[in-house]
């Protein structure tokens, strides 16, 4: 047994339900001078040090002084299987060219296909566990990551076993962006990919993704592709609403899709629609800071009833950040997201995204020993400390990692 003692606070999202919205996002259960007691990978009992009673059995204590307890925290968007880097096209961009032309002359997206293509798939294992450990310091315990970046048979597949082997959930990106040896056909691109990589990818991902915008997919290609994915039995998530409104808010309904991310550009009409909806809004204020775009309507989905959740996005072109205490920051100070309401976003919510929320995301006596510990003396560091190390120790499954 693991017991985490004299902790200044426990911080976890009310009760049992998932997914959380509306006035109950925003309700999180803080105990003060507390302990969270855990028997092997799942935890057993929190509550008052006053209140702890003897342990019978071999007891490893962890000393809290001074420190926080929230759930491990859950990364419901990210993309982590790529070679090289972007950091050249970073320096265009902060000279004023912007992300959409860049993408548009063959850099962006695909300069990054580029490179992952000539990475192997020992430098594609070596760079997704590379990530993947960069996520834990933040507090990561669970993450999903997405293909996307091969867009050919085998670079696909080495991706989703890269994102399995480095302890993620597979999501296939296959529909990210038309290859060049597809140029200018993204009808025969998804004729190719659903025929040749769909049957094998569906065997190692849970989910299938789409980039819905201009540029990328329509909404009748997005249908296609996504429909196809469902009928081989993956779950549904979409990029949509990045750039420009292009029906992607309606079709993640029409499809039964578990989110549909970015935002940016939603308006009125797709804010009440997501609202009356059981898809989950996924909110991703890095890629906005990081592109320098408007930031995704969060105050009117939350007012309106939307589950929202928020992750990092993490990739080498939109979004180079694998923190959630620092987009915990921004939804704080950009989106006006409460640290009650980010802390469900980035725990139950986002386990609900992942088809999780009844064994990660609170700490409560039955769900995995998944703890994110804070250097801090109140839980709500995690989003006020802007850019600091505020994560000290990750638990995953009762390890420390
Ligand atoms: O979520 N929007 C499309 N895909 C990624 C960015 C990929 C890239 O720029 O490499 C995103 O922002
Ligand atoms: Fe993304």
């Amino acid at each position: 047994m693991l017991l985490l003692r004299d902790l200044a606070q426990v911080a976890s999202p009310a009760g049992r339900q998932a997914p959380l919205r509306g006035a109950e996002l925003g309700t999180v259960d803080v105990i003060d001078d507390a302990y969270v007691l855990c028997d092997g990978d799942a935890i057993v009992d929190v509550g008052r040090m006053r209140d702890l009673k003897p342990i019978a059995g071999d007891v490893r204590e962890l000393d809290g002084r001074g420190r926080c307890a929230i759930p491990g925290l859950v990364d419901c968007h990210t993309h982590p299987a790529f070679g090289g880097d972007r950091v050249e096209e970073f320096s265009l961009r902060a000279g004023g060219a912007s992300y959409e032309e860049l993408h548009a002359a063959g850099g962006g997206i695909l300069s990054t296909v580029r490179a992952t293509r000539i990475a192997g798939e020992d430098g594609l294992y070596a760079a997704t566990s590379r990530h993947a450990r960069w996520m834990r310091r933040h507090g990561t315990t669970t993450f999903e990551g997405k293909s996307g970046y091969g867009l050919d048979k085998e670079t696909e597949l080495a991706s989703l076993r890269a994102v399995r082997v480095a302890g993620g959930i597979p999501t296939w990106l296959g529909a990210h962006a038309v290859p060049p040896e597809f140029e200018g056909d993204p009808d025969a691109y998804l004729d190719f990919a659903l025929a040749e990589v769909l049957p094998h990818a569906a065997k190692v991902a849970e989910a299938a993704d789409v980039f819905l915008e201009r540029g990328a997919f329509d909404a009748a290609q997005a249908r296609r592709y996504l429909g196809a994915c469902k009928e081989a039995g993956l779950a549904l998530r979409l990029h949509g609403d990045q750039f420009t409104e292009q029906g992607a808010i309606p079709l993640a309904i029409e499809l039964g899709a578990r989110s549909v991310d970015h935002l940016e550009a939603t308006g009125d009409d797709g804010v009440r629609r997501l609202a009356k909806s059981e898809v989950t809004g996924v909110l991703l204020p890095a890629s906005a800071l990081f592109l320098d775009r408007p930031m995704p309507p969060a105050r009117a989905l939350v007012a309106a009833g939307a589950a929202i959740a928020l992750a990092t996005d993490f990739n080498p072109g939109s979004s180079f950040t694998e923190s959630l205490p620092l987009v915990c920051s921004l939804a704080a100070t950009q989106l006006k997201v409460s640290p009650a309401e980010a802390l469900s976003a980035v725990t139950v919510n986002a386990a609900h995204v992942l088809g999780r929320a009844d064994r990660i995301g609170r700490l409560a006596a039955g769900y995995r020993a998944d703890v994110a510990i804070l250097d801090a003396p109140d839980w709500r560091y995690l989003a006020y400390h802007l850019g600091g190390d505020v994560v000290v120790q990750t638990l995953v499954g009762g390890e420390l990692v």
